[in-house]
């Protein structure tokens, strides 16, 4: 072959290798290998302080991540605050509403990280970091972030209602919805893996307690023991707003207790059972395999934290690196 076939050939590889993986091109672990060596370390070392306090907190932020990245990509739209040309945020949007949490850990975050490298790390990568350091924090895997997304200029509301998936949704509609975004069923059972740690309020399950969509009964997949403890805890006309662990088992530890918590019929939302007790359902097997064999989960969960952060981020000269995570800048 001449060398002149040889690099049109090259070239024409190079060109179809950018044009089919467009969404995820340009991340990579070493983005801030030269600019802010020491990023992970310092995330880290936030998130282990705020630990400290809140054992909840490694949790919350691993779930900003998520909604982060199923709303316009991983691009930090869910940080914004209302100002500006933000006039209704992602913040106040059905499930972020008096729900999300962890906004002033990724605003300490921020501050720590401009101090080590002013204005080179983006708010959707902080996100993306402090999930990984939360998960393995809190006694899960560790994994290589990949990194260079860039901060969105926009909040979509309409879109973190209808993008992100609720807790009372058919497998179907959740499944279309990691379809969406590229996620297939693996990703979705593992990441729902993520259940293991971290609290849900009563309002987010009591339709399953008492009279599952007008059948005078309680939900028929629920482990009645794990019933009688939820009704007294979400009895009907109480609080929706008073917490439960997701995994009672171990409350704040990352493990695979969340799959044998489903196949004993004690998956706490609608969401999480429902993929176990679907019959036929492809994700049946994954989670026995999960439940059995906590190492496949970790491999599993790491690598689909990878494919949910890679969700269409901005990258090169698109979007920019916000200075205050809460406000688009300049505004
Ligand atoms: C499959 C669809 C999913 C649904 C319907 C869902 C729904 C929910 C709901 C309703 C809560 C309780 C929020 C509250 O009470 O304020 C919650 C909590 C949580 N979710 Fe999900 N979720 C899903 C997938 C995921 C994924 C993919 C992740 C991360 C990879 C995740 C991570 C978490 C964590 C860690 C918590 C606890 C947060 C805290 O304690 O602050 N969830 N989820
Ligand atoms: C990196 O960050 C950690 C945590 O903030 C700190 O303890 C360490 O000294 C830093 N190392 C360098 C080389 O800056
Ligand atoms: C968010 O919750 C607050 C109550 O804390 C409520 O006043 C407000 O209307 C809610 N926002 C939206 C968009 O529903
Ligand atoms: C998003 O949903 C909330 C209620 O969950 C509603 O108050 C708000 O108007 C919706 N926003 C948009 C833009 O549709
Ligand atoms: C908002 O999100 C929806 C659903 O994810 C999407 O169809 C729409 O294009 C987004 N809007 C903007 C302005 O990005
Ligand atoms: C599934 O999605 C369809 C279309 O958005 C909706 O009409 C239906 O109510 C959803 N079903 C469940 C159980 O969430
Ligand atoms: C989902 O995609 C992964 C690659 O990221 C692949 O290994 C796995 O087999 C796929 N799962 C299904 C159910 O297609
Ligand atoms: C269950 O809900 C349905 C409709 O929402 C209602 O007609 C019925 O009376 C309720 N049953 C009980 C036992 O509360
Ligand atoms: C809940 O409140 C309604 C009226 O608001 C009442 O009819 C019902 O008996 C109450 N249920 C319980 C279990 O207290
Ligand atoms: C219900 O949970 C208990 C543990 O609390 C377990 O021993 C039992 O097998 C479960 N029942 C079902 C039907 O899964
Ligand atoms: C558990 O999963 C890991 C990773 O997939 C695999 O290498 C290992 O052989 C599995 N262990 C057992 C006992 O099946
Ligand atoms: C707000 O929107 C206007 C009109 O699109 C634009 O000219 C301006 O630059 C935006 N402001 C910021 C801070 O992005």
């Amino acid at each position: 072959m001449s060398s002149f076939t040889y690099s049109l050939f090259t070239t024409i590889f190079l060109v179809l290798t950018i044009f089919l993986h467009p969404s995820n091109a340009q991340l990579s672990s070493t983005f801030y290998s030269s600019t802010c060596p020491n990023v992970s370390s310092v995330v880290r070392s936030v998130v282990q302080q705020a630990l400290q306090s809140d054992p909840r907190i490694a949790a919350s932020l691993t779930r900003l991540h998520f909604h982060d990245c199923f709303v316009n990509g991983c691009d930090g739209s869910i940080l914004l605050d209302v100002g500006g040309n933000i006039t209704l945020s992602e913040k106040n949007a059905g499930p972020n509403n008096n729900s999300a949490r962890g906004f002033d850990v990724v605003d300490n975050i921020k501050t720590s990280v401009e101090n080590s490298c002013p204005g080179v790390v983006s708010c959707a990568d902080i996100l993306a970091l402090a999930a990984e350091a939360s998960v393995s924090l809190g006694g899960g895997p560790s994994w290589n972030v990949q990194l260079g997304r860039r901060d969105g200029l926009i909040a979509n509301q309409s879109g973190a209602n209808t993008s992100i998936p609720n807790p009372t949704e058919s497998l179907a509609n959740v499944t279309a919805k990691f379809a969406a975004v590229g996620l297939n069923v693996t990703d979705l059972v593992a990441l729902s893996g993520a259940h293991t740690f971290g609290r849900a309020q009563c309002r987010f399950f009591n339709q399953r307690l008492f009279n599952l969509s007008g059948t005078g009964s309680p939900d028929p997949t629920l482990n009645a023991t794990y019933l009688a403890t939820l009704q007294q805890n979400c009895p009907q006309n109480g609080s929706g707003n008073t917490l439960n662990n997701l995994d009672p088992s171990s409350p704040d530890t990352f493990d695979n207790n969340y799959f044998q918590n489903l196949l004993s019929n004690q998956g706490l939302l609608q969401t999480d059972q429902e993929l176990f007790s679907t019959n036929g359902a492809a994700t049946i097997s994954v989670i026995n395999n999960f439940a059995a064999n906590q190492t496949a989960f970790f491999q599993a969960f790491a690598q689909s934290m990878i494919n949910m952060g890679n969700i269409s981020p901005l990258t090169g000269s698109r979007g920019e690196i916000r200075s205050d995570c809460k406000r688009v800048n300049g505004s």
